[in-house]
């Protein structure tokens, strides 16, 4: 039987490797379970290694897609969860940093850096160390550049934001296949998926023409899809995430509604993805 390829989450950051029966992967959500909920120096040091539980990164080659604001959708979503939510902007136009400039209005479990590309897998190291976050998000530039490949390298789930136009689909399959060639160099299984965005509320034939498109070229698409909204547009004014925003507004609440929608369905990715590497780890053990 063929011997199936080692997670990406192992190639990414310099984890420990025990060998044998009790393999690393095994215990590290168990163990960093339990040092988050330590206040020990010494214990806190160490976080560095174990607390990324999950890297996304959003990118889509072509410009204006909706990736930064989808960035700050899902951030938000995973704050209101109680998650400490970290964003990476890679984006030389530091369009996140400038949305979220603002730290009183911005949530205290809401963090944002922005480092050199080059740097990026020290900066993630450094981040866990300081933020200790749950979950980070990577959001560049909307150009073929060398910080799109760093980032989907570094990435446990790389979403591809396309509006349904011919332009955005031909990019985010440029994209797709780029990810396939940087993982099958080494030797790892990609978990990518297409992110519908800026779908407008009542469904057009060019929409269609768009979904059936993406199908033609195999392109996996998340079931959430996010529409044209209001609540998205305001986010570069306010700096305030849907799930943060005037609550009683029903653009606000339809798009709170479909990010948790997004949160819940990227959760059951990654937690398959995890589970894929504990089976992995498992038959190596016995093997
Ligand atoms: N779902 C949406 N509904 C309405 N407006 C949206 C939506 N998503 C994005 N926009 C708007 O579209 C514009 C481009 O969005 P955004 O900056 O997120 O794209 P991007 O892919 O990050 O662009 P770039 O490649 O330049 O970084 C912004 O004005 C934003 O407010
Ligand atoms: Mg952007």
């Amino acid at each position: 039987m063929a011997r199936r390829q080692a997670p990406a989450s192992s190639a990414c950051f310099p984890l420990p490797r025990l060998g044998g029966r009790y393999r690393w992967t095994i215990g590290r959500r168990l163990i960093a379970s339990l040092l988050r909920t330590t206040a020990c120096p010494l214990v806190r040091k160490c976080r560095c290694f174990i607390t990324l539980d999950k890297i996304i990164t959003l990118a889509n080659s072509k410009g204006g897609v909706g990736k930064s604001t989808a960035c700050v959708g899902l951030a938000g979503a995973y704050a209101k969860a109680g998650l400490r939510t970290h964003i990476v902007d890679l984006d030389g136009n530091r369009t996140i940093s400038r949305w979220l400039a603002n730290d009183k209005t911005r949530p205290v479990n809401l963090t944002v850096s922005a480092p050199d590309p080059q740097t990026l897998t020290e900066h993630l190291q450094e981040t866990a160390s300081r933020y200790a976050p749950n979950i980070i998000l990577i959001d560049i530039a909307g150009s073929f550049e060398a910080a799109l490949t760093i980032a989907i390298a570094r990435a446990h789930l790389t979403i591809i934001p396309a509006c349904t136009t011919e332009a955005d689909i031909y990019e985010a399959a440029r994209v797709a296949r780029h990810i396939e060639t940087v993982f099958a160099a080494f030797h790892r299984t990609p978990l990518y998926r297409l992110l519908a965005t800026k779908v407008a509320p009542l469904p057009t034939h060019a929409q269609a023409h768009g979904f059936k498109e993406m199908a033609r070229l195999k392109l996996p698409l998340l079931s959430t899809i996010i529409a044209q909204r209001a609540a998205y547009e305001e986010i570069g004014f306010s700096g305030l995430p849907p799930h943060f925003a005037e609550a009683g507004r029903a653009t606000t609440a339809k798009a709170v509604a479909e990010l948790d929608q997004l949160r819940l369905e990227i959760d059951a990715l990654l937690a398959d993805k995890l589970d894929d590497a504990a089976e992995l780890t498992r038959t190596e053990a016995s093997a």
